[in-house]
């Protein structure tokens, strides 16, 4: 089965996320001044660190760690792609939408051939992949709000990075010969070799004209992205490949200050992601149904079979409901204050069933029948913190470089629907709140979140991933929170995910117990290891913070005392 393919695939994933936030005006006693990162890699945590030792704050780390990822982590970190960015400043939730959008001459059917067929490869590989990159737009907006040192100071390490060169991570040369050898496989006809090839592990790898474009950025901000020569190379890089984005659509884009998700669980409050990703109002239905459910039920052990299948169940609901009512809510009404309400929840946790599957079939949107990526979190000396995730969609994204210029393209247009009821490469189905339209955003399920308790930062975490995402800041939230788990246990914790399609399929993470998944396939489940995005996580404990970086990954935490 087609969807299934989800789950053999997820080597193409990749994630990583980012956080930041500072005000050198707070006490935080509680954190005893600490300051804190889990980042992807330890290129962008040591630069982070170092910007916050400079007196930056946790924004001003974030948006350092995003260029030095677009450099030293091209798989996922990226100045061509977008993301989100969830902010807790001056103990005020902020939430940054710097996600892609349509080029102005997309359309519904776009993906679509003769006989009305999704064109799979189309939305993921080439020029026509792309949506408008949103991340330089930003970075920028985030810097104009919060930023405390000067911008160039934050996009010099970057420069540095791609002019100088950065010994190759084994794990990095890894990714980028298996993404040569798939794109042989496939006969993707790409000049992502001539760029990459000679990335050899504990060689000296330069991006010279990458750090031509980092220039231009450091020196003329968002213009030296949007405007003039980067502008220039993207949309020649266009014209010459069929695809769609021109300097207007460069011009028209973006970023937009939303209002987080807030949803109040056990005393805490949430701080996550609105649409247009469904991360945020994932992530409270779940806990939130879990709460009802246990209401009834006592607590199963942390990854027990009985656990795992209510999460499960939960989780039907969950993607019934992002299926339906998702999208860009700058173009469609998305529901969300009824999502969340506690009612709502309620009755959707009613039909959880403890001992049984539901059937597929019947698990409907609740509400009314409606007309790779990476992740990092920062925390500052002062309680400020950001939590981050930022995307090219799959591994290396549209795995062609824009000439000239030096950086990857994203391959975003997948998450649109290409056809209602299509399942996208994550097996994500959708109808009209999330076809194509020009100038929309793309839904996401990207979730970076933070968890407050009397206004004070308790956690932030996130992930990459696709639609495991959601699981993942689910359960590592859960992890830390519910099970009182350490840092280091809740990222490294096996996970597991359901999203209603395929049937009664649940993805799970090496680790999870033999016997689990023997009573799990008793109950009637197909159990298929995988793995899904590396969780960074941040936890204040009542000694201070805990970071951790999900082992399998070439993650860096740290955490150290801030000096200002
Ligand atoms: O926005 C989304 O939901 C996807 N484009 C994220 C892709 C992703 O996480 C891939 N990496 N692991």
């Amino acid at each position: 089965m087609r969807l299934l393919s989800i789950y053999f695939f997820t080597v193409w994933l990749i994630g990583c996320s980012a956080g930041t936030a500072t005000n050198p005006d707070l006490s935080s006693a509680s954190i005893n001044g600490q300051q804190a990162v889990a980042m992807p890699d330890a290129f962008s945590a040591d630069a982070a660190m170092a910007v916050m030792d400079d007196g930056g704050n946790a924004i001003d780390a974030a948006i350092a760690a995003e260029f030095v990822l677009a450099v030293t982590l091209p798989e996922a970190g990226n100045i061509g792609g977008g993301g989100f960015m969830t902010i807790y400043h001056d103990h005020r939730p902020m939430f940054l939408d710097y996600r892609e959008m349509a080029p102005g001459s997309a359309d519904r059917d776009m993906y679509l051939n003769e006989q009305g067929q999704v064109v799979k490869m189309d939305s993921l590989f080439g020029a026509r992949a792309s949506g408008v990159p949103g991340t330089v737009a930003g970075m920028w907006a985030a810097h104009q709000k919060f930023g405390k040192l000067p911008w160039k100071r934050l996009v010099q390490p970057a420069v540095e990075l791609a002019e100088q060169g950065f010994v190759v991570p084994k794990k990095l040369a890894e990714r980028i010969s298996d993404q040569i050898s798939r794109a042989e496989k496939r006969d993707i006809n790409s000049n992502f070799n001539r760029y990459f090839a000679h990335a050899k592990a504990g060689t000296v790898f330069k991006q010279p004209e990458l750090a031509s474009t980092l220039k231009r950025i450091r020196d003329e901000g968002k213009e030296g992205f949007y405007a003039g020569e980067t502008a220039q190379a993207i949309v020649q890089y266009m014209q010459k490949n069929n695809g769609l984005i021109t300097q207007n659509d460069l011009s028209r884009y973006e970023a937009k200050w939303r209002q987080p998700v807030r949803y109040h669980w056990r005393g805490y409050t949430l701080v996550t992601a609105p649409p247009p990703s469904s991360g945020g109002v994932a992530v409270a239905q779940w806990i939130g149904m879990l709460d009802d459910v246990l209401e009834n039920t006592t607590l199963p052990a942390q990854n027990s079979a009985s656990y795992v299948h209510l999460m499960a169940e939960i989780g039907k609901r969950v993607f019934a409901d992002r299926a339906e009512y998702m999208g860009d809510p700058d173009f469609v009404n998305v529901p969300v204050s009824q999502l969340i309400d506690q009612n709502y929840i309620d009755k959707r946790a009613n039909e959880v069933t403890i001992n049984n599957i539901s059937a597929t079939e019947d698990v409907k949107p609740g509400l009314y029948e409606s007309p790779q990526t990476t992740h990092f979190s920062v925390m500052d000396q002062w309680g400020n913190a950001v939590s981050n995730t930022t995307t090219l969609n799959l591994l290396f994204g549209n795995a062609m470089v824009v000439e000239g210029a030096g950086f990857l393209l994203n391959d975003e247009m997948d998450d649109f629907s290409a056809k209602a009821g299509v399942p996208n490469f994550f097996g994500a189905v959708g109808g009209t709140a999330n076809e194509i339209q020009p100038y929309k955003r793309m839904l996401s399920s990207m979730t970076p979140t933070i968890v407050l308790k009397d206004n004070e930062v308790q956690l932030v975490t996130g992930s990459p991933g696709g639609t495991t995402i959601i699981s993942s800041a689910t359960q590592s939230l859960l992890n830390a929170l519910l099970f009182d788990m350490t840092a280091e246990e809740a990222v490294n914790a096996p996970r597991f995910h359901h999203q209603l399609l395929p049937k009664d399929t649940i993805a799970y993470h090496e680790g999870l117990s033999q016997q689990v998944i023997a009573e799990l396939e008793a109950m009637g489940y197909t159990m298929k290891q995988s793995n899904f995005g590396d969780v960074q996580l941040i936890k204040r404990t009542a000694t201070g913070l805990e970071a951790a970086s999900e082992a399998r990954g070439r993650g860096k935490s740290i955490v150290a005392a801030g000096g200002h």
